[in-house]
């Protein structure tokens, strides 16, 4: 298998293969993909600092599907904010593929977050002028691809793929929230990124709802991709295959799950 992640900016026109493409990873476990090596994030100066990640540590192999909780301001948006290229670490090293991010230059950043990460959030964040295609389209516009019909191709098979291939026009606010979901799902999935990141992603759905979107990630993972899911919900993190909490910023306890 090739490597599944290459970081930085390549320049030009880039190849992604279309889904689902990916193969599953070989036996035996990957490499590491996403390593924290004591990692702060504090936010504010002074006495109004928040020390939101506090000397994090952790290691998600390739081709995982992990699992995060911890309570409420334990530091798990922050943690997956740096983990996505969305922010940096205070101090400590944050190292994707191997390569130091904090060496990378916004343009590098902004190509592996347009490339080979996709994420999804408790609120969905479409836009509500737009019809379904048109948001799941939107990553292939900010990683330049030009070809409108292939977008348009590619945004209808991503939502064809998460069940959403009779909704293609639909407005968000035509949809439930489980297909709003499903929808943002399409879109994190359309540039074929190997590793996916989820904060929430249930957190807003009644449970049948939920249980399509897990299905969804399982497929996801099933298809080699790195997935990591934040969740205050023990039934969402015991379908993944590794179950990390944190507490105050920290890394409290990091568990393989039976499966
Ligand atoms: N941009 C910011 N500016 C200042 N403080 C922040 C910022 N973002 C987060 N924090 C603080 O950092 C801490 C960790 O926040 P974070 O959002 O990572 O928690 P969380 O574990 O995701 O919580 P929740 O489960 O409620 O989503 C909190 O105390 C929060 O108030
Ligand atoms: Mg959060």
């Amino acid at each position: 298998m090739s490597t599944p992640v290459s970081v930085g900016h390549r320049g030009g026109a880039t190849v992604a293969p279309t889904l689902p493409a990916r193969r599953p990873p070989a036996p035996g476990g990957g490499s590491p993909l996403l390593e924290l090596i004591g990692v702060s994030k504090t936010y504010g100066v002074e006495e109004a600092a928040v020390h939101a990640l506090a000397g994090s540590d952790l290691v998600v192999t390739t081709g995982e599907y992990v699992a995060i909780m911890g309570q409420s301001g334990s530091g798990k948006s922050t943690l997956m904010h740096i983990l996505g290229c969305l922010d940096t670490p205070s101090s400590g090293t944050y190292l994707l593929d191997g390569q130091d991010v904090s060496g990378m230059d916004e343009a590098a950043l902004a190509w592996v977050r347009n490339h080979s990460i996709g994420f999804v959030f408790q609120q969905f964040h479409l836009l509500p002028r737009l019809p379904a295609w048109r948001n799941v389209e939107l990553p292939l516009l900010y990683a330049g691809r030009r070809s409108r019909r292939r977008r348009q191709e590619r945004a209808e098979a991503a939502l064809a793929a998460v069940g959403m291939g009779d909704r293609l026009s639909h407005r968000p606010n035509q949809l439930s929230g489980g297909q709003q979901q499903r929808v943002a799902i399409a879109r994190a999935l359309v540039t074929d990124p190997a590793i996916v990141l989820a904060d929430e992603p249930t957190g807003n759905l009644a449970s049948d709802q939920a249980t399509e979107v897990l299905a969804i990630f399982e497929a996801m993972h099933a298809q080699g991709r790195t997935v990591v899911v934040i969740t205050h919900d023990p039934d969402v993190a015991h379908r993944a295959q590794r179950l990390v909490r944190i507490r105050d910023g920290r890394v409290l306890s990091d568990e393989a799950l039976a499966r």
